[in-house]
């Protein structure tokens, strides 16, 4: 049996309750303060943590291709199914190491991490963000999401600061595009609040 990737733990038992909770929003609303980061113009996105695919599909009816990476079996399945789209390419990889993609450094102009880093604790944090960074291509995003507030019963998630996850990008060569403080939840449950961050890296000199 293959070992659970560690901040998934609870996820597979929620999935079906997850997919009608994911996709009750749009991926517009879910986004409205980091849209026009996003380029209009086809491009690579890689989507971390891509739940129900509700991102993935929307990225990808814009027009981008889109690598999804979903380590909890019980969402990618519903998810591909959901959002069949040859544009998305689903993909059984977790964080911090991201070992599938290894050889694809500087490839993506959008890497989207929406409510998934705060699985991490600070040591695989420590471990992911240069694995992100190297993702990331020259001119390009990586657009974050940090959730605060209760913990739901059966997760793994810690308290992460906007200072520590800056700090890690800007030693990884990301500097820091915006920074959005004590968010609303848009699925509206009682405390939970977000940090939106999103970073750039800066395009390599000719
Ligand atoms: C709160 S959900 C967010 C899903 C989606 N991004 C969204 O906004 O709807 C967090 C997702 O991160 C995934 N996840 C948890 N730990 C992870 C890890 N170590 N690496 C990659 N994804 C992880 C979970 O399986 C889950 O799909």
């Amino acid at each position: 049996m293959t070992a659970r990737v560690s901040g998934t733990e609870g996820y597979a038992e929620e999935a079906d309750a997850l997919v009608g909770q994911y996709e009750s929003i749009s991926f517009a609303e879910a986004h409205r303060h980091v849209l026009h980061l996003i380029p209009s113009a086809p491009c690579r996105v890689l989507d971390i943590g891509a739940g129900t695919g509700r991102d993935a599909a929307a990225f990808a009816a814009m027009g981008h291709a889109v690598v999804a990476v979903e380590p909890t079996a019980e969402l990618r399945a519903r998810a591909a199914a959901l959002h069949p789209s040859p544009r998305i390419e689903w993909l059984d990889d977790g964080l911090p190491e991201l070992a599938r993609l290894a050889g694809q450094g500087g490839d993506f102009d959008v890497v989207m991490l929406t409510a998934v880093w705060m699985h991490l604790d600070e040591g695989q944090r420590r471990r992911a963000m240069p694995r992100v960074a190297r993702l990331v291509r020259g001119g390009g995003v990586a657009v974050f999401s940090l959730r605060h507030g209760p913990v739901p019963p059966g997760r793994r998630m810690f308290d992460v600061s906007a200072e520590e996850t800056a700090g890690l990008a800007a030693a990884a060569g990301l500097g820091l595009a915006l920074r959005l403080d004590d968010r609303a939840d848009t699925l509206g449950r009682p405390g939970v609040r977000w940090t939106r961050l999103a970073f750039s890296k800066a395009t390599e000199a000719a």
